[in-house]
């Protein structure tokens, strides 16, 4: 976005920056790296679960402003494979919000009609937290206006290993050979087979890399980057997150037609 543009942005209300977005142009798919919970903390002198605990508002928000919009799945990285190697304190705080989130929001998530569902390496979670997203996968199952996936103990290779290791088996079972393995096949071997890819991907706190998030899935997703903590990331910076990722999408189509005969 050029200086102008991005400044003229700035001066508009939340109201005024809804109506700018292109119904028909916005994403199927908004992956986010929820990232900067510490130190939103750290800079009020706050211990940093109260970082997460205020990450989890805006958690909140996004399935709230999705749903109002029409985007059918978010897809959220909540705790990352390194994420074990955090002092044991900060980790049992964070599955104890995890299932706070769970026990209270289950109700809510139904109402809206939004399906939850995980991905990760799930067993290494402790047995009461892996006891409600289970419970919250299952009473979600039905619904379907909103695909919301909670990454955790989730890392983009080891999907990869996980997916590598299956294609194996069938192999071994005599029921796949090397010229049956294309892109369409290792997909459905993902955690995500039946999800769309993600046609954004935003990470909060000034952050600019992946982190081994959906590493296949982000082969052709427009990234945005953010300075905003993710506990401040709320209505307002996601509409201007989609407003650029609209941008984007507009120019691209600009850049076509120059060159068409
Ligand atoms: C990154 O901030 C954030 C996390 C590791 C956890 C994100 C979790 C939540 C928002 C709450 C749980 C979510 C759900 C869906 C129930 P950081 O701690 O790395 O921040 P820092 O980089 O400033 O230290």
């Amino acid at each position: 976005m050029d200086t102008k543009d991005s400044s003229a942005v700035d001066q508009l209300s939340v109201e005024e920056l809804a109506a700018k977005l292109e119904p028909d142009l916005l994403p199927k798919h908004v992956a986010i790296i929820m990232d900067g919970n510490g130190r939103w903390a750290e800079l009020r002198s706050l211990p940093r679960i109260a970082g997460h605990r205020e990450g989890i508002k805006s958690v909140r928000e996004m399935i709230t402003v999705c749903l109002e919009l029409g985007i059918h799945a978010l897809t959220v990285y909540a705790f990352s494979q390194e994420n074990w190697n955090r002092p044991i304190q900060e980790i049992s705080s964070l599955m104890g919000l995890l299932e706070y989130y769970l026990s209270t929001e289950r109700a809510k998530l139904i109402e809206q009609g939004v399906r939850l569902r995980t991905i990760g390496r799930l067993d290494s979670l402790p047995a009461s937290a892996l006891q409600w997203v289970r419970a919250a996968e299952q009473e979600t199952a039905h619904l379907d206006r909103l695909h919301l996936t909670v990454a955790l103990s989730y890392g983009g290779r080891a999907e990869i290993v996980d997916a590598v290791r299956e294609l194996l088996q069938e192999a071994e079972d005599g029921k796949l050979q090397p010229d049956d393995v294309d892109e369409a096949r290792i997909q459905q071997y993902l955690y995500t087979h039946d999800l769309p890819d993600p046609d954004l991907l935003i990470r909060t706190s000034g952050e600019t890399r992946i982190s081994n998030f959906l590493l296949w899935q982000v082969a052709y997703t427009e990234l945005y980057f953010t300075p905003t903590l993710w506990p401040d990331f709320r209505r307002r910076e996601l509409l201007l997150a989609l407003l650029e990722y609209q941008r984007r999408e507009r120019r691209f189509g600009r850049v076509l037609s120059t060159i068409s005969p």
